[in-house]
């Protein structure tokens, strides 16, 4: 047996494994281990949230916008045919997803919101913030009930990565803050997982 084939048996193995729902078929250590918990789920999901924002600011936004020159970025996109602000990307995606049925749910929430709608909104968002605010690099996670339902609660800083996210903030008519630098953390990206 090649190499290739070894590590897609393993693979099947764990799959296995973890499609079972409980440990007993689950014979290997090693397919013990990659038991998904909510927090390791809830990073790999925000992983690739982020990079999908961060690959739109910087491949289409900035670059289009900022350097090239070659057209807007409004939140009037289609009256203004322009493009959609990174914000707007990432709602719409996330409102794909609410459409799906799916109780799983994201936004991008902010202490000093364009959009009054992104404050935020459950006990759990307002401390989240705050801690990842106080702690740069750090992400929260919490048990919250809502509606009756428990939820994982993970919250993540969500960073400016580029100048654009900056100025766009900065120069806004609704921003009540206007002295973001690359670097600091706008605001949190919420990630909500059904227990
Ligand atoms: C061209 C302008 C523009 C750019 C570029 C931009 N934003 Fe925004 N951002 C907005 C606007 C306008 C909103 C509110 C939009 C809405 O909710 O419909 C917003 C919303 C947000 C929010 C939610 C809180 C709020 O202010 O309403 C966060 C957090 C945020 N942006 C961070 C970023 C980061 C980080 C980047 C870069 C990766 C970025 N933004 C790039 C204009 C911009």
């Amino acid at each position: 047996m090649n190499h290739m084939r070894k590590k897609a048996l393993a693979i099947g193995i764990v799959s296995t494994a973890l499609l079972s729902g409980c440990g007993q078929q689950a014979e290997t250590p090693a397919a013990v281990n990659t038991a998904i918990t909510p927090q390791k789920m809830a990073d790999a999901l925000h992983a690739v949230m982020e990079a999908d924002r961060a690959v739109y600011t910087k491949l289409v936004i900035n670059r289009l916008v900022k350097e090239e020159k070659v057209i807007k970025a409004s939140e009037h996109w289609q009256d203004d045919k322009a493009l959609p602000l990174p914000a707007q990307m990432f709602r719409f995606g996330a409102e794909r997803v609410a459409e799906s049925n799916s109780d799983f749910s994201y936004s991008l929430i902010s202490s000093w919101p364009i959009n009054k709608q992104n404050e935020p909104k459950t006990e759990a968002e307002a401390s989240g913030l705050k801690f990842i605010e106080e702690n740069p690099g750090q992400n929260f996670y919490k048990e919250e009930s809502l509606g009756g339902k428990n939820y994982y609660t993970a919250i993540y800083p969500d960073v400016a990565v580029a100048p654009a996210c900056v100025e766009c903030h900065n120069d806004h008519k609704d921003t009540p803050k206007s002295d973001f630098k690359i670097g600091d953390t706008m605001g949190g990206v919420v990630i909500r997982i059904p227990l």
